[in-house]
């Protein structure tokens, strides 16, 4: 299972590639928004620097939803550099522009997924990525973990080769949950993979052991 940062934030890139435990990193036009970026030179040499931070995938988003528009500013993305994917929302021009850039050799990631149906035309359509929701579904008394479930059987049936992204993850129980559905890949917030570090009992017993050892070494 891969982890991903879900943030444009830098400071926290880093923080989670630091820990050694990242493999890339989405974004979107709001978590862009959030940090300020905006005018197309600055977006572009922001994800350049989200590039230079990771090894992994870089998800980049479009904001043209008609087909050629998609396409011109999928392609201009992907030529930024190596490790963009293109991300790409869930809607009729965007399945067929995922078909034509996967056909190109360009990786994608189909977004905004909300149901098994709009996963398997992402599939079929070649995309690199499928990301379903959770957090928005829950919002909506719907549970996103069950979704993802659905998925990942429903690509193993089949053989998709389509990596299962589970998006919109709010806290670290999501991730232990999205593990255990078999999600190929988790994009996070920062506080959430930290959260797998904490244990209380990590905490007693580390304590115990340095006073055991002070007890005998002073
Ligand atoms: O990966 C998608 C994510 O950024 C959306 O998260 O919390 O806005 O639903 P959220």
């Amino acid at each position: 299972m891969k982890f991903f940062i879900d943030t444009a934030n830098l400071d926290q890139i880093k923080e989670a590639q630091d820990l050694g435990v990242l493999d890339g990193v989405t974004t979107n036009p709001s978590l862009m928004a959030k940090e300020g970026i905006s005018g197309e030179e600055n977006i572009i040499n922001h994800y350049k620097k989200i590039c230079e931070i990771v090894d992994g995938d870089v998800s980049a988003e479009v904001i043209a939803t008609d087909y050629e528009g998609v396409i011109k500013e999928g392609e201009a993305l992907a030529a930024l550099h190596p490790q963009i994917v293109v991300k790409i929302p869930m809607i009729k021009d965007g399945v067929k522009a995922i078909k034509y850039l996967s056909g190109k050799g360009i990786k994608t990631n189909c977004t905004l997924v909300f149901s098994p149906g709009q996963a398997l035309l992402a599939a079929k359509a070649g995309a690199t990525y499928v990301s379903p929701f959770i957090g928005r579904l829950d919002d909506i008394s719907t549970d996103g973990v069950e979704l993802i479930a659905q998925i990942v059987d429903i690509y193993s049936y089949y053989g998709f080769e389509t990596e299962v992204l589970a998006a919109s993850i709010r806290h670290t129980m999501h991730i232990i949950q999205c593990m255990e559905a078999g999600a190929d890949v988790a994009t996070c917030p920062l506080n959430a993979i930290l959260g797998l570090l904490n244990h209380p009992l990590t905490d007693i017993g580390l304590e115990k052991f340095l006073a055991d050892y002070k007890s005998v070494n002073g």
